[in-house]
């Protein structure tokens, strides 16, 4: 079974009204108007001719968020702060206030008298009703909200995203994990999702220092250097930034881009990794790496990284390509983790760990999609 070009393709954005989620749909309404070129677009690259993926123009966008600012106002604040281009809020009014009238009240409130089955319930009607009200094929569901602390152990409730997760799979919904949060990692979930018939890709995207950190360490390891010490630094403003000055929340961040160096290096080094809130920052992020390694005879060395991005700009493109891929490998059968898709994600389901290695497999998956293996 292929996705016939007319079919359309609903994507279901948790965390709808946050920074990451604007972008992406006042960016695909951009491209899709041709507006824009298609740069940061890795799916728009002759490789994916073929794989059938939906196109841009028949997605169809609607989600959850608990907070209430609409999105074409979001749109214009992001614009104010130079992460959309001037004018572009309004050039695509039409699209925002679209997927604003499909965005519904997200949970658990802190007042909210629902338990868990009965916001699962909730969550799994509003993603059928948008997917029956605007006549769509299949929908993916894109975990993109604020990033949750480790849940604990005695906590009193399920983390938020592992009833969205839940939710998907009752909504017969592909799934896919932006963030380090829970979701399909809850155990029991992956299971059920793959006996569902459904495919599902994680977790948190890989848009910066582990970017670049899945470049540089297999490039150590390849050439025999000995990596010491790798330490990092995060200076971020943004909602991001304000969630991440939580240490709880830092730390589900930070073990995925530990988790990155230790599957390249054959080990974890010693060094930590620092995220700092800088309001004054916006969306932008500075990141800063210290590798201290040794060469021949042990000579020391040291190699020091810069990344100065623009998060939102960085996600909003893969946010859309993993729509694409995971909407395509639902409706040519794949299901439970999506083979190919690491390349996108610090803290990948599938190997392997390096970025040349994962390009390789995510071309292999276009391959596959386009029937040829
Ligand atoms: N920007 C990047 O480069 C990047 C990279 C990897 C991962 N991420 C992750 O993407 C996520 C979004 O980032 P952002 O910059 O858009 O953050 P943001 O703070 O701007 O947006 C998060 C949104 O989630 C909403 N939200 C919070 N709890 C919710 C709930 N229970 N249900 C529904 N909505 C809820 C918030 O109201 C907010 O609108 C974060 O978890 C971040 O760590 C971002």
């Amino acid at each position: 079974m292929t996705t016939a070009p007319q079919e359309r393709v609903g994507v279901w954005l948790i965390g709808a009204r946050g920074s990451v989620a604007t972008t992406t749909v006042a960016g695909h309404a951009a491209l899709a108007a041709g507006l824009h070129p298609f740069t940061g677009l890795v799916t728009a690259g002759p490789e994916f001719a073929e794989a059938a993926l939906p196109s841009l123009d028949h997605l169809v966008f609607g989600g959850h968020d608990t907070a209430p600012t609409p999105l074409p106002k979001r749109a214009e604040q992001l614009a104010e702060a130079g992460v959309l281009p001037p004018g572009l809020p309004v050039a695509v009014a039409d699209a925002l206030i679209r997927a604003e009238a499909e965005i519904r009240p997200g949970g658990p409130q802190s007042d909210d008298p629902r338990d868990d089955q009965e916001l699962i319930a909730a969550f799994a009607a509003d993603i059928t009703t948008f997917q029956r009200r605007n006549d769509l094929a299949r929908t993916v569901v894109v975990h993109l909200a604020s990033t949750e602390p480790v849940p604990a152990d005695d906590a009193p409730r399920a983390p938020a995203s592992s009833l969205y997760a839940t939710a998907a799979i009752e909504a017969g919904c592909s799934y896919v994990n932006f963030t380090p949060a829970s979701g399909m990692h809850t155990p029991g979930l992956a299971e059920r999702a793959a006996r569902a018939g459904l495919p599902h890709a994680g977790r948190d995207g890989k848009t910066g220092q582990t970017l670049l950190r899945a470049v540089l360490a297999p490039m150590f390891a390849q050439r025999a250097l000995n990596v010491r010490a790798w330490s990092g630094s995060n200076l971020l403003g943004g909602g991001d930034g304000a969630t991440l000055a939580d240490p709880q929340a830092a730390a589900a961040k930070n073990a995925g881009k530990a988790r990155a160096l230790a599957d390249n290096l054959g080990e974890t080094p010693e060094g930590t990794t620092h995220i700092d809130h800088v309001p004054a920052l916006g969306d932008w992020k500075t990141a800063w790496d210290h590798i201290a390694f040794d060469g021949f005879l042990g000579t020391r060395m040291v190699l020091q990284t810069i990344w100065q991005g623009c998060d939102s700009a960085l996600a909003a493109p893969l946010v859309l390509d993993l729509a694409r891929l995971v909407a395509r490998a639902h409706a040519s059968g794949i299901s439970g983790p999506v083979p190919g898709l690491g390349f996108f994600f610090k803290d990948p389901d599938t190997p392997p760990p390096g970025l040349a290695e994962q390009y390789r497999e995510l071309l292999a998956l276009a391959e596959r999609l386009a029937g040829r293996s």
